[in-house]
């Protein structure tokens, strides 16, 4: 049976607290999970159902810059693929790069560029998960992206597009790193969701990118960066980001 998997990104877990027939598991329990060796790592997959489809929820995600491994990050992607999942949406928070961009915008994520050096496809190829060298020509898929703008115009939220530079972190950029980003193509900056995305297209899953833009990016503004306002910000779009994945997700399903 086809499932809808979904990765809920930092401050943005509650989604999972509304599915029916909600069924968590702490991370700890899932045989393999790969273990931090940060401090205070928590996260739960949690199954449920949204409307009349089945989701499997990742609250909580690893990342790199906690130590893991590009490979380690994405074990969680295919955890979902061994459970049914095939269509995918990843949520986070990010900084925001364009200009036209607000603290609190959804931005849908039209492509990605990884700055981070690393890939989690290096080493040998499982073929029974995909091809050596997967397309990612439409890593976020066109049609997603359609099915996701059309469910904000019918909720009449506002939902901006751009494309997501994956940097590794976990220190916050340099405005001079801001500015390059922004000559590269870039319109948004996290440290998450592209070693995610790259694994969900290497198991031909496909993708819907949402970024909550918690913060505009470092040197635009005359202010520091503080990981606070991420939260804050977070938290602000939690109903709104609610009824943008339940609106969504029937859609994928
Ligand atoms: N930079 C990198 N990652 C982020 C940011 C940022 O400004 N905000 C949220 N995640």
């Amino acid at each position: 049976m086809s499932h809808v998997g979904i990765v809920l990104g930092s401050g943005l877990g509650a989604f999972a607290d509304t599915l029916e027939n909600r069924f968590a598991t702490s991370y700890s329990e899932i045989a393999g999970w790969p273990l931090s060796t940060a401090a205070g790592h928590v996260g739960k997959l949690v199954t449920g159902r949204v409307a009349g489809t089945d989701v499997v929820v990742l609250s909580g995600r690893a990342h790199c810059y906690e130590g893991y491994t590009a490979a380690q990050v994405v074990f969680g992607i295919r955890e979902l693929a061994r459970r049914g999942v095939t269509s995918l949406i990843v949520t986070n928070a990010a900084g925001g790069i364009n200009s036209s961009y607000r603290t609190g915008d959804l931005v849908l994520i039209s492509d990605h560029i990884n700055l981070t050096g690393a890939n989690p496809l290096v080493g040998p190829n499982d073929e029974s998960l995909g091809p050596r060298f997967p397309d990612m020509t439409e890593a976020y898929s066109p049609a997603y992206r359609a099915l996701a703008r059309q469910a904000s115009v019918e909720l009449g939220l506002e939902l901006k597009e751009g494309v997501y530079a994956g940097v590794l972190g976990p220190s916050y950029e340099t405005p001079a790193e801001i500015r390059f980003l922004r000559t590269i193509g870039a319109d948004l900056v996290g440290m998450s969701t592209i070693h995610e995305v790259i694994a969900a297209n290497h198991l031909s899953i496909k993708v819907l990118g949402i970024s909550c833009v918690t913060n505009i990016a470092a040197g635009i503004l005359p202010q520091k960066l503080v990981h606070q306002e991420v939260l804050d910000t977070a938290a602000a779009v939690r109903d709104t980001l609610i009824k943008l994945l339940s609106a969504i997700v029937p859609r994928l399903g």
